[in-house]
């Protein structure tokens, strides 16, 4: 990632400090690209806090989480995985996209972030590791209109009290994030371009297409007008062309949208 400074336009930092000082775990609900990711890592980088993160997808394994035997020279010993390792030494662990996973990978995370914030090692010596005082577990969910996701079980929804939404920004602050990617000499353009993205993500919203796009795409945009694109091939490149995934007439339908904004 971009060494970027996060533009904390809904104040979530503020809840994220409170929930931390208070013990709470948070979770964070919003669509892709909405800047989730880039908000946790903002905030531990400015508490120092030591992040561990975790990626889920179906392939996330129990052993990705607790570790794994493994035989060097003979000798068994336990490779201790994410979660075990961020409990004994990490101070802040976070789980993305955690609705992805599967039940039994979930069965195991709840063990460890219920009240007691431990976990027995029964897959190696049984041992019970508990997590240090000031652990700090932050997760994300996408809503559950994207591909791939299930419901979080209650229970392990119970875990983060705290709930903090991430939307798409208003046009004026999604403005000021692409401008802290690129360079503002084209805004005009890139004005252009995040109604476009949100005539898309209106459209996507009531179904009329498959796609909704993302801060990444404003920001891609903006990146191509930079290395000298013209703002409609880069509408077309970045906004259009993915629709075709979905046949000609859902790509029709964008391409037209895209000339009645950016010309021929
Ligand atoms: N508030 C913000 N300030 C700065 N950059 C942002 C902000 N929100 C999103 N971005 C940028 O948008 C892109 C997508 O953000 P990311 O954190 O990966 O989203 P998510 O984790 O929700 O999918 C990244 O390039 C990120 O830097
Ligand atoms: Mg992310």
């Amino acid at each position: 990632m971009d060494k970027v400074q996060y533009l904390d336009w809904n104040n979530s930092t503020e809840i994220l400090n409170k929930a931390y000082e208070a013990g709470l775990f948070v979770l964070i609900i919003g669509p892709k690209g909405t800047g989730k990711t880039s908000l946790v890592r903002d905030f531990a980088k400015n508490k120092n806090l030591n992040l561990e993160s975790v990626n889920f997808s179906l392939r996330t394994r129990e052993s990705h989480l607790i570790g794994t035997k493994t035989l060097t020279d003979g000798n068994v010993s336990f490779d201790e995985g994410i979660l075990i390792k961020s409990m004994r030494e990490g101070e802040m662990l976070y789980l993305d996209e955690i609705n992805s996973a599967e039940a039994d990978v979930l069965l195991r995370l709840d063990e460890a972030l219920d009240d007691r914030r431990q976990i027995a090692l029964k897959e190696s010596t049984g041992e019970v590791i508990k997590a240090k005082e000031n652990w700090f577990v932050v997760s994300t969910i996408n809503p559950l209109t994207h591909s791939g996701t299930k419901e979080l079980p209650p229970q392990l929804l119970s875990r983060f009290p705290v709930r903090i939404r991430l939307e798409y920004p208003p046009e004026n602050i999604e403005l000021e994030i692409v401008k802290k990617h690129v360079s503002e000499i084209y805004e005009s353009d890139i004005i252009q371009a995040i109604k476009l993205a949100n005539t898309l993500r209106q459209a996507a919203a009531v179904e009329e297409l498959f796609y909704s796009p993302s801060l990444r795409e404003t920001i891609a945009f903006g990146k191509l007008l930079e290395k000298g694109v013209t703002a409609k091939d880069a509408a077309n490149y970045v906004f259009g062309n993915v629709y075709t995934q979905w046949g000609n007439i859902e790509y029709q339908k964008v391409s037209d949208i895209i000339t009645s904004m950016f010309g021929n």
